[in-house]
């Protein structure tokens, strides 16, 4: 038998103040937009803001449904819309933040399983690393889906 470890890196922030330009910018629309989120089963909003190669940022945010599986996460709102009208232009980062039900933002804004491989799809797609910042306390910053989704299904696999 042999075990083998995988390792994931997760850059901390305190603040939102100790990220650099782009990065500040997209956590503020991230934040932005998840007031607009449609959330009234959950009352979870959540935002997600997706900053493209060519600067263009584009958000979204949650939209639930009274059948609650119609309903779609915030990052594949943004990420589908980014990938529907800019076809061509790689996604560099998305950040993700959340309003809880007490109006706070919560510790920690993790995206879901599904979201995390549409992700890693994304990634694949441009044959680029995407960036993402999960909001919270501390602000987290990953360099690529692979320190989100280790030992992922790629499309590699069906070839
Ligand atoms: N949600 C997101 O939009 N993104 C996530 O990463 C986690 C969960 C939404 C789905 C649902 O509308 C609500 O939050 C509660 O799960």
């Amino acid at each position: 038998m042999r075990t083998k470890e995988i390792r994931v890196k997760i850059n901390e922030f305190k603040n939102l103040d100790e990220l650099t330009g782009n990065f500040k910018d997209l956590l503020i629309k991230s934040r932005e937009i998840a007031k607009n989120a449609y959330a009234p089963y959950s009352g979870f909003f959540v935002g997600a803001a997706v900053l493209l190669e060519d600067g263009t940022i584009v958000t979204g945010n949650n939209q639930e449904n009274a059948a609650y599986p119609s309903g779609l996460c915030a990052e594949r709102v943004a990420l589908f819309y980014a990938n529907a009208n800019y076809p061509d232009i790689p996604v560099t980062a998305i950040a993700v933040s959340a309003i809880g039900k007490n109006g706070q933002i919560p510790d920690l804004v993790s995206p879901c399983g599904s979201c995390r491989q549409v992700l890693l799809e994304t990634e694949s797609r441009f044959e680029k690393p995407v960036i993402v910042i999960l909001d919270g306390n501390p602000i987290q910053l990953l360099e690529g889906v692979e320190n989100l989704l280790p030992f992922g299904f790629r499309p590699h696999a069906l070839k």
